[in-house]
């Protein structure tokens, strides 16, 4: 099964969609495969990856309220994610869970049907604590709480964490909180430094980023991406890909792509001299078969005039000192290559089993 990661805090406009997005994007971006969940009525999330809504025909309401299968629904997504989106009518599926027993589990169990697809899984909540968050609790193994980098948006984050503790007590045992995420934050701000300083004692919890404050996300779903394409060398993508890094940390998870990117054979110390005697082996044959040529050529210019017979020997001293050559170029090539060529036989079984080695060595 893979990591489910629930982005919640009550208070609206914190940027959890964003932080679900762009932690997404770069999440897939070093090889692992990102389920990201719809989980608020306004569809924010299945917008931000340009997808209409009233386009979706199987939405993650089916899923919780007819059980339909997640996969039946699931939407592939820019940046190599995929996505289970919402619909306006989510709004009312809380209302229809009511009456369902076991209502609290019900997302966990849909997202059972497919755990095993996926390295990561994303739940983005609506800005409530309503049935649907409590889903979403029940289901993940850690909580993120984007919190703006501001006083008055902190008040939620007592509750939240009072909630966490209720679902850790009755619903899910193994849910940690990951950590706090300021967002919009404004280093130039003394009062944004003091509240970064001080929400990590006053919970006592890891503060992961901060997210800078920049016009670059509200962009970015208008151009088509996540801040991770539209601008990838911005702070705020910057930002994002070092959260993921810091949560890939905390899961002993390698990155794959990123693994087979710098998989490219090491430069040796004998790999080096064998090129180096290579080159030299082909200059000095090249160099032979230029005073090969011009000596030939120099005796041939002597017999003048030319009639037809000294053109025809001519050609033939030509051809003689072309294969005079060659052979020179050959032998003196054999001779050079001939001791790099019995030394690298061990440095390429030697980088076999460095390789080998590594791999063993690397993280599962
Ligand atoms: N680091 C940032 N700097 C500036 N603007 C940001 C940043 N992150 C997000 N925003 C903007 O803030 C607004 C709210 O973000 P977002 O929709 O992600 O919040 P939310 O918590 O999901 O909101 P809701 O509670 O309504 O679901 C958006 O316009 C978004 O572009
Ligand atoms: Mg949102």
């Amino acid at each position: 099964m893979g990591r489910i990661v629930c982005v919640a805090n009550q208070k609206g406009g914190v940027a959890k969609t964003t932080s679900v997005v762009s932690l997404g994007a770069a999440l897939a971006e070093t090889g692992l495969k990102v389920l990201l969940v719809d989980l608020d009525p306004q569809s924010s999330l299945t917008f931000a990856l340009g997808i209409d809504p009233d386009d979706v025909e199987i939405s993650v309401t089916d899923v919780l309220t007819v059980g339909a299968e997640v996969e039946s629904a699931v939407l592939p997504a820019p940046e190599k994610l995929e996505v289970l989106p919402a619909t306006l009518d989510l709004a009312g599926a809380e209302s229809m869970l009511l009456p369902v027993e076991n209502r609290e589990f019900v997302l966990r169990q849909a997202l059972e049907q497919v755990g095993s697809r996926y390295d990561v899984v994303i739940l983005d909540c609506s800005p409530s604590l309503g049935l649907l968050t409590i889903n979403a609790l029940a289901a993940a193994d850690e909580l993120v709480v984007p919190l703006q980098a501001e006083m008055l948006s902190h008040r939620g984050v007592g509750q939240l964490l009072d909630t966490v503790a209720d679902v850790n007590r009755l619903l899910n045992p193994r849910l940690i909180v990951r950590g706090l995420l300021p967002t919009m934050y404004d280093g130039r701000s003394t009062h944004a430094r003091a509240v970064l300083a001080d929400i990590g004692e006053r919970y006592e919890l890891p503060v992961l980023g901060p997210v800078p404050r920049s016009v670059r996300f509200a962009e970015a779903p208008g151009l088509g991406g996540s801040i991770l394409v539209t601008s990838p060398r911005s702070a705020g993508a910057k930002a994002y890909r070092d959260v993921a890094a810091a949560l890939m940390k905390a899961w002993r998870v390698a990155a794959p792509a990123v693994k087979k990117a710098t998989r490219k054979a090491p430069v040796t110390k004998k790999a080096a001299e064998k090129s180096a005697a290579e080159k030299s082996a082909a200059e000095k044959a090249a160099a032979e078969k230029t005073v090969a040529e011009k000596t030939v050529a120099e005796k041939a210019a002597r017999k003048a005039p030319v009639t037809k017979k000294t053109a025809a020997k001519k050609t033939a001293a030509k051809t003689a000192a072309k294969t005079a050559a060659k052979t020179a170029a050959k032998t003196a090539a054999k001779t050079a290559a001939k001791p790099v060529e019995a030394k690298a036989v061990p440095a390429s079984k030697k980088s076999t089993a460095t390789r080998a080695t590594k791999r063993a060595a690397a993280p599962k």
